[in-house]
């Protein structure tokens, strides 16, 4: 089938009662091993890029890759989305390439270090949100900052989402989700112990939901670091500056509160790494690229089939029609903002 909208897939999750995993990718390897679990779990699922994965492998050939993957799999609902959109031209070139989903970051200027103001994050977004929906393409929004530093984007600090701000930031803007901060960082290293109450503000979370049952919460900086997954890594010859993760655990609480998206990068890196690491240890005399190629595939698709099973979206790829852009377009221009 043709890639769908994010929103359709978020509002099929909310109707569902599950989270839809939002996956990065910068090439062949983490495509496939993302889409061979969905298949197998039936999952439908978010496909993101960032811009340094667009840089990566050009744009072309992630949006090609990305069409095959839909035409490989009809069975499966897949939507393509923008992940840290810096401004509205990088939203609206990947609109343009046929992403069907953009995040507008606007907590952050353009550089993706500094904060931006409440103001301008809503000027951006909205702006972001009128381009989109009139081409039915869904928006995200972010409000707060998340900790950690990823290739230069992030500011490092964090500065959690206010709850009356959200409600003032979604009706202002009319963005489909919002990312919200609620203590999580970007990478591998999160916290220095099991994160508990003090840490991971989930109240936040509760509260949102209470105010707008209607929005779609995105929950960021979600690999949940699987100790054994360091430490194959690191048994293989890896180093990583690795700390505790967002459990399992309190994904699902947040989802039982209207989390319907969640992004996982890290945790598919680390098992891409560790998986390559072993295969070269194992067969040092293997210099065929097919064969770390197919390792690397392995430990995404790993990941991504446990994440479908605990998230909840394993089972939900043929529920429902998929809705076109121009559909979603029409729903938008109606007022109509549920796609379910
Ligand atoms: O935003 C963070 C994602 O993990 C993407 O990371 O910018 O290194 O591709 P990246
Ligand atoms: P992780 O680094 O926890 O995988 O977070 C990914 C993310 O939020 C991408 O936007
Ligand atoms: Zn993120």
């Amino acid at each position: 089938m043709p890639l769908v909208t994010m929103r359709q897939l978020l509002d099929e999750a909310a109707a569902g009662g599950y989270g839809v995993a939002a996956f990065n990718v910068n090439n062949l390897e983490q495509i496939q091993g993302i889409m061979e679990a969905a298949q197998e779990t039936q999952s439908p699922v978010i496909v993101q890029a960032s811009r340094g994965a667009r840089k990566y492998a050009g744009d072309q050939f992630l949006h090609h890759m990305m069409l095959a993957a839909a035409e490989t799999y009809p069975d499966i609902p897949v939507a393509l989305h923008q992940d840290h959109g810096n401004s509205p031209e990088t939203c609206i070139s990947a609109i343009e390439l046929g992403f069907t989903s953009v995040m507008m970051d606007g907590s952050l200027g353009e550089d993706a270090k500094t904060p931006l103001s409440f103001e301008d994050n809503i000027a951006v977004t909205k702006q972001v949100v009128d381009y989109a929906h009139e081409r039915g393409v869904t928006v995200e929004g972010e409000l707060g900052t998340l900790g950690g530093m990823e290739d230069g984007v992030g500011s490092g600090e964090i500065c959690l989402t206010d709850p009356a701000q959200a409600e003032e930031f979604v009706e202002r803007t009319g963005v489909d989700a919002l990312a919200v901060a609620i203590g999580t960082s970007h990478g591998a290293y999160k916290f220095s112990r099991a994160p508990d109450g003090d840490i991971l503000a989930m109240e936040i979370i509760e509260d949102i939901h209470r105010r707008l049952p209607d929005t779609h919460i995105v929950m960021h900086g979600s690999s949940s670091v699987p100790a054994d997954m360091v430490e194959r890594l690191k048994a293989a010859g890896g180093e990583v500056d690795a700390g505790f993760g967002v459990p399992i655990s309190a994904i699902q609480r947040g989802i039982e509160h209207g989390v319907r998206k969640v992004n996982i990068d890290t945790d598919g890196r680390l098992a891409i790494t560790a998986f390559m690491r072993e295969h070269f240890r194992d067969n040092p005399d293997d210099w065929d690229p097919r064969g770390a190629g197919k390792a690397a595939r392995a430990g995404q698709k790993l990941i991504c089939m446990q994440r479908m099973q605990e998230l909840g979206m394993a089972g939900h790829a043929g529920d429902y029609e998929p809705l076109t852009l121009e559909d979603m377009a029409a729903r938008y221009a109606s007022g109509v903002r549920s796609a379910a």
